[in-house]
């Protein structure tokens, strides 16, 4: 991309208790996140270890709340739904009203957000390009939304988000999906070390697996599994295969 795309977000809040009900405030927060992060905007990539500044892309991919709704009225791109579910899970429920979420907008032409309590371990997950056009979209825990409000450390810099996104528009785990299991997964993305299997909270540079000695694993990296403020870029690799993603199988987003 040489010049910047937009897409439209819708963010579905689902809250069974108040504080679950997060505020404008807290999606104008995360939004933001969002056009840091895929603009190479934000200001931690100053921690990007010297050797790999070189690979910091501005993924030239910005988002905006939707202006419009299905029906064609003036919206703010934020629906706000109260549900008898206390806790929801990875099976999809909160993405239709009739097992107590709610149902998507076009997801052919919007990034459908919601945002929900999914219990004290799952942070998020998203849905690779190619699946059911019902369930499109990615999930984000209430506490792991933005960087006011309900975010909590350390998951309180709105990198959850932007991690999903990155699953959104194709990227796998930067440690391939074996997790731990082999040096071989891969990423399908060159320019990002092989890595043994997920980093955790805070690690310091140099961390070596595999035989990606001496600079080790790429673990500032926002498709590890380090705290928000430890992640702080995607490569020009990564920036490239989301870039095939928007003019593939994610295309119709920008008609
Ligand atoms: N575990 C989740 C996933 O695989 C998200 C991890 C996000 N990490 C973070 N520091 N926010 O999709
Ligand atoms: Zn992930
Ligand atoms: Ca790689």
């Amino acid at each position: 991309l040489d010049t910047p795309v937009t897409i439209s977000v819708v963010v579905h809040v689902l809250y069974n208790q108040a504080e679950e009900n997060i505020s404008d405030e807290q999606i104008f927060s995360q939004i933001e996140v969002l056009n840091k992060d895929f603009r190479s905007r934000n200001d931690d990539k100053s921690n990007v270890p010297e050797v790999w500044t070189g690979l910091v892309a501005d993924a030239n991919i910005e988002f905006r709340l939707a202006m419009v709704d299905p029906s064609g009225n003036t919206a703010t791109g934020i629906t706000r739904t109260e549900t008898a579910v206390t806790g929801f899970g990875t099976d999809n429920a909160m993405k239709a009203s009739a097992t107590g979420g709610i149902d998507p907008w076009p997801t052919d032409r919007i990034l459908n957000i919601w945002v929900c309590n999914l219990g004290e371990s799952l942070l998020g997950y998203a849905q690779f390009p190619g699946g059911p056009p019902e369930t499109d979209g990615v999930v984000i825990d209430y506490r792991a939304f933005g960087i006011t409000g309900t975010a909590r450390a350390p998951f309180n810099l709105g990198r959850t988000t932007t991690h999903e996104i990155g699953h959104y528009l194709n990227l796998s785990h930067i440690f391939g999906d074996g997790r731990g299991s082999s040096c071989a997964d891969t990423d399908y993305v060159d320019d990002t070390p092989n890595q043994l299997g997920p980093n955790y909270q805070k690690p310091s540079f140099p961390s070596v697996s595999c035989n990606n000695a001496p600079h080790g694993d790429m673990f500032m990296n926002y498709m590890d599994y380090v705290d928000d403020d430890t992640m702080c870029m995607f490569t020009e690799g990564q920036a490239a295969r989301m870039n095939a993603t928007i003019f593939g199988p994610r295309a119709s987003l920008f008609q």
